[in-house]
């Protein structure tokens, strides 16, 4: 994974838990005087572990930490990649564009980045089918994503796992629907 996405972990962890448990995390759990370089690659298990550390701290699951960064990084990655984000004028050009403008655009800025592939389509006025396949298996970080996403738009929704790599299927299956209410 990219060093960016380790500085918005970082920037989550700090501001939730305070920079000496960040710095207290780094030092058990990666080596050591580790400065995570947005643009430079990092072994995925590190992010994993460090994770994984965040949740035992927080007493939490793995599941939901995953979760609750991929929501924090939607916010995170905006920031960073500002004209990006912005030629999207609703949620659901934005979700629609992922793979093939958004991390499209990501290839270009970056030198052999660790991308999912993502397919969606508009099922109805209020729906989206999103396959999510990867074998990074990140898919409640996309979910997060979303969340950030809708949040971002000021827009509700639900979505729906209905399938899942971790259950065994193939590829993942989201069903994003705006909620009206
Ligand atoms: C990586 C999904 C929007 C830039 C990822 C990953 C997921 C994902 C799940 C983790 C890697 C994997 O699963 O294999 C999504 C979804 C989005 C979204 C669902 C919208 C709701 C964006 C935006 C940007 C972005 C707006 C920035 C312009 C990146 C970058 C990585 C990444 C830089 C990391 C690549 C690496 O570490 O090598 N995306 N993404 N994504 N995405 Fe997206
Ligand atoms: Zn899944």
């Amino acid at each position: 994974m990219k060093g960016i996405i380790f500085n918005i972990l970082e920037d989550m962890v700090v501001e939730k838990l305070g920079m000496a448990a960040w710095n207290s995390l780094l030092e058990k759990n990666a080596p050591q005087g580790r400065v995570y370089v947005s643009a430079k690659n990092y072994d995925d298990s590190e992010l994993f572990s460090l994770a994984q550390a965040v949740g035992d701290t927080l007493q939490l699951p793995l599941a939901d930490v995953v979760k609750a960064f991929g929501h924090y990084l939607f916010q995170g990655l905006v920031e960073r990649h500002q004209s990006v984000v912005q030629r999207f004028a609703s949620f659901d050009a934005l979700v629609l564009g992922i793979h093939d403008v958004i991390h499209v655009e990501v290839n270009k800025l970056y030198v052999d980045p660790s991308l999912p592939t993502i397919s969606c389509e508009k099922t109805s006025d209020n729906t989206i089918k999103m396959f999510y396949h990867s074998p990074r298996q990140l898919c409640l970080c996309a979910e997060g994503l979303l969340y950030g996403a809708a949040d971002y738009y000021k827009i509700p929704i639900t979505i729906q796992h209905t399938q899942c790599m971790h259950l065994g299927a193939e590829q993942c299956e989201l069903i994003i629907e705006q909620r009206h209410d």
